[in-house]
């Protein structure tokens, strides 16, 4: 059955990500109780939700149908972990990424939990065969994978342990959709998930073309930033293919030698080290030094950019 706005959501964890799901999930209308271990998180996280939500409703940027003071109402701060996931039908886990303490978590919830609770969560990284192995309530839990900033890009990865039950899948995705963000399934778990295996082809071919002295750093990004991710916001690899000639069988009629042939010419996985890394490096601090302050006002600056990109996305295609 689909969560209604009146359950209650656990946060786990109010770093960076933790405060990306609370104000999502209070944008959907659901109330959350937002739990880490030190309590001087959830103080700051809570400021810093007031704040950004703030912000958001005076851009008109801010999601869901309810106003920033009344969203801000549906989220509280606790210091006990059984009372944060008391009632609720959905926990999300934002620990740090690492295994052990993952794990330790996962088995502290599973002698804490109900039959019905879904267990989540929001590692990059960890396979779910590890994440949860050996838990009682292993039928309830999957990773839900979100993409930094959460608030601006909807996708969310759904990745199950093979024991996973389907209806915790269903019931996670529609949970998704409903605080607005898109989710995908990932059918079996492997390493990287899709994202990520996705990023790290290109990151890896754009290293190699760097290394390679085909292209300067600043060039190759904008091959990216000015070239294919002028369509990627709006159309994936696949469907570019379906377009780019007289549907998808056209397509591979026409290129397949010519990406065959190219995809031979791929060199050995680098290395990421040593002087290419120095020379990379050299060429983005030319752009963005790399202080805190510079860095902090160019991901502010990106921020304000995926802001308004999903605004438009909003308006050219209605969900
Ligand atoms: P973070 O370091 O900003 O926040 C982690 C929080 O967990 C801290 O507030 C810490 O006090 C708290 N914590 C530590 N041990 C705890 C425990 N036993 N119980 C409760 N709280 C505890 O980390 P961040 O960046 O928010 O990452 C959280 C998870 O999200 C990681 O698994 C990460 O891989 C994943 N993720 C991160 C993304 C990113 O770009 N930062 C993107 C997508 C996923």
């Amino acid at each position: 059955s689909a969560a209604s706005a009146a359950d209650g959501v656990a946060v786990v964890g109010s770093g960076l990500i933790g405060r990306s799901w609370a104000m999502l999930f209070a944008g959907g209308g659901f109330r959350v109780k937002l739990y880490d271990i030190e309590q001087q998180q959830v103080a700051d996280a809570l400021e810093n939700i007031r704040k950004e939500m703030k912000l958001l409703e005076q851009s008109g940027a801010l999601k869901g149908s309810l106003g920033a003071e009344e969203q801000l109402a549906l989220i509280s701060g606790c210091s006990d972990l059984r009372e944060a996931v008391e009632g609720t039908v959905h926990i999300q886990e934002c620990v740090p990424e690492n295994l052990e303490l993952k794990k330790q978590l996962f088995a502290q919830l599973d002698e804490i939990v109900d039959d019905h609770v879904v267990l989540s969560s929001s590692t990059s990284c960890l396979l779910p065969s590890k994440l949860f192995a050996g838990l009682v309530h292993v039928q309830q839990c999957l990773v839900a994978h979100p993409v930094n900033p959460p608030y601006y890009v909807p996708l969310v990865e759904l990745v199950p342990h093979p024991e996973t039950a389907p209806e915790t899948v269903d019931r996670t995705y529609a949970l998704m959709q409903q605080v607005g963000q898109s989710p995908v399934r990932i059918l079996k778990e492997i390493d990287g998930f899709a994202l990520n295996r996705i990023q790290y082809a290109i990151i890896s071919e754009a290293w190699r073309l760097v290394e390679g002295g085909v292209v300067s750093p600043g060039d190759l990004d904008r091959v990216m930033s000015d070239g294919l991710g002028m369509r990627y916001a709006f159309i994936g690899p696949l469907e570019t293919m379906h377009l780019n000639a007289e549907g998808m069988l056209s397509y591979c009629d026409r290129y397949s030698e010519g990406m065959k042939r190219v995809l031979k010419t791929f060199g050995p996985n680098p290395e990421f080290s040593g002087a290419v890394a120095e020379k990379v490096h050299q060429a983005m601090c030319v752009k963005v030094p790399d202080d805190p302050e510079h860095l902090a006002a160019r991901r502010e600056w990106r921020d304000g950019c995926l802001m308004r990109l999903a605004k438009l996305k909003g308006q050219v295609q209605p969900l």
